[in-house]
């Protein structure tokens, strides 16, 4: 049906769009028409996004912000207002994963992964839901969340703790920003190379993970074009709350 993806007249705030997933997400979003502004802390990487969406004719505005300082946060997110209107899309993407055991893990490696996936997340949708509120229009809140947000794996606690949070804080949110016309859900990627991962994937565990995913391969950032835009978009006008699982697979599998 024409149009359940166009996001034209809408700006969109993606954090993390410095590289992998958020950049991937960032130029998905400007190709369907949605005025863009580039959030992370690599300035450099973010002029490269913006000049890549610029050369399709794409709108684009590249934001210094750290999702883990409160100050940066609502000074990106006036920026960008500034720049580009008042955000209707918001993709909570930036990240981190640590490894290691639980026993033995840094207090700082713990609260480093659940203030950038948690708390990160929290703060960025909170500024941008009470402008959304303030200017009194309806808008989408995306949360990258990840299959070990409900499955774990050895060594990647901090991590998977933080995912399940960020499953029940877009829950939370959706139930309290229904009646402002914002809604929140959750995205759920399986396993797609990137920064993140890269080297834990080309190893002999990343190829036990490939052989036990129903369609053995890992994803591509493609795979998850459609279900972003489905949530970004009118296509999905009466989710809210809802988890969306983008994995090949993998957590069907016992
Ligand atoms: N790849 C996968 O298989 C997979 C699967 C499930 C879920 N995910 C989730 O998808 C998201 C993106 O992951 P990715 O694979 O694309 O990882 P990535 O390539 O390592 O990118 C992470 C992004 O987060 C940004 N970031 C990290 N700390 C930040 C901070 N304090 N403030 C602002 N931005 C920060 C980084 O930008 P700067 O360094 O420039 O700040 C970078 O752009 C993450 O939330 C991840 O958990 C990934």
């Amino acid at each position: 049906m024409p149009g359940l993806f166009d996001l034209g007249g809408q700006a969109a705030l993606v954090t993390g769009a410095s590289g992998g997933l958020g950049r991937h997400f960032a130029l998905v979003l400007a190709r369907a028409g949605a005025k863009v502004a580039l959030a992370a802390r690599r300035g450099d990487a973010l002029e490269k996004v913006a000049a890549e969406i610029a050369s399709f004719d794409g709108r684009a505005f590249p934001v210094i912000m750290d999702v883990t300082d409160p100050a940066s946060i609502e000074a990106g997110v006036r920026a960008a207002e500034t720049e580009l209107g008042p955000i209707t899309i918001l993709v909570n993407n930036s990240g981190i994963a640590l490894t290691g055991p639980v026993l033995g893990q840094s207090e700082e490696d713990w609260d480093r992964v659940l203030e950038t996936n948690l708390n990160g997340a929290r703060r960025v949708s909170r500024a941008v839901a009470e402008h959304m509120i303030r200017l009194g229009h309806a808008g989408a809140i995306v949360n990258i969340a990840s299959i070990l947000g409900f499955r774990v794996r050895a060594q990647v606690s901090a991590y998977a703790a933080s995912k399940a949070a960020l499953i029940q804080l877009t829950r939370s949110m959706a139930v309290e920003l229904a009646r402002h016309s914002i809604r929140v859900n959750a995205l759920a990627p399986g396993y797609i190379v990137t920064d993140l991962n890269r080297d834990f994937l080309s190893s002999p565990q990343g190829e036990e993970i490939r052989q036990k995913t129903p369609q053995r391969r890992f994803l591509e950032p493609q795979d998850l074009d459609g279900p972003l835009l489905l949530l970004c978009g009118p296509g999905s006008s009466g989710m809210t709350g809802s988890v969306v699982v983008v994995d090949g697979g993998r957590s069907a599998v016992f």
